[in-house]
């Protein structure tokens, strides 16, 4: 990725900000042992679109980017994300010129007057928007074409009070909230959810079309 294509203007201060100035710095080397399906919701995807223009949203270290270039090659990848920290170090793993990254807080369509997407993915953003998940929903419907997909990975719900107010120190919340309105927008192809660690809590992935 070239620096002309990092958008850096939008300035916001949010406590998620300063959340991952610290969390950026061992994101890769953590998360992995919890931010589970985050492959299985990119093969699942590739099994039912072709998408020539992708966004991801919440993208973060830019984590799921090369895999997204490995099952699309010929797509323009676009990523949002609020944190400059974390988007620093997506801008290290994505070096190709059909590759975007943005900063911004994603409450509204991104694509203006240009191209809508075909595939807007969500992986482990979403259950972050604590308000505005809803918003970010209706932005993804309003930036896809007619028949592209919406692709979502992320925690669901926790039986144990103690780990949803552990997640929600963490800015997460866990009340199995996004599955019914992404259900009722988009028309589903894969709504499922998965236990992790034995059932200390569930995550879930939805893939949905958007039909008139
Ligand atoms: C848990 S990380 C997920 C990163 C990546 N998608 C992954 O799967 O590893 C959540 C990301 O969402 C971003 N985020 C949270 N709220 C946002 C918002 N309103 N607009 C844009 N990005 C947001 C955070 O800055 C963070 O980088």
């Amino acid at each position: 990725m070239s620096a002309a294509n990092m958008d850096t203007s939008s300035r916001a201060g949010t406590a998620l900000e300063r959340y991952y100035q610290f969390h950026s710095r061992i994101y890769d080397a953590t998360r992995w042992s919890f931010l589970f399906g985050r492959e299985e919701v990119l093969r699942r995807t590739a099994r039912v679109t072709n998408p020539r223009r992708i966004l991801e949203v919440g993208c973060g270290t830019g984590r799921n980017l090369p895999g997204l270039r490995r099952l699309f090659p010929q797509a323009h990848i676009t990523g949002v994300d609020l944190s400059e920290q974390m988007l620093a170090i997506a801008a290290k793993k994505v070096r190709d010129d059909k590759t975007t990254l943005l900063r911004r807080s994603y409450s509204a369509a991104l694509h203006g007057d240009g191209q809508p997407y075909d595939l807007v993915l969500f992986s482990y953003a979403l259950s972050m928007f604590n308000p505005g998940w809803e918003q970010a929903i209706n932005a993804a419907w309003d930036d896809l074409a007619e028949g592209g997909c919406v692709a979502v990975v992320d925690f669901s719900d926790s039986y144990f009070p103690w780990f949803r107010n552990w997640m929600s120190v963490n800015h997460v919340r866990m009340e199995g909230h996004l599955w019914p309105y992404l259900s009722q927008k988009f028309a589903p192809l894969l709504d499922e959810r998965f236990a992790a660690y034995g059932g200390v809590w569930n995550y879930g992935i939805f893939i949905g079309r958007k039909q008139a």
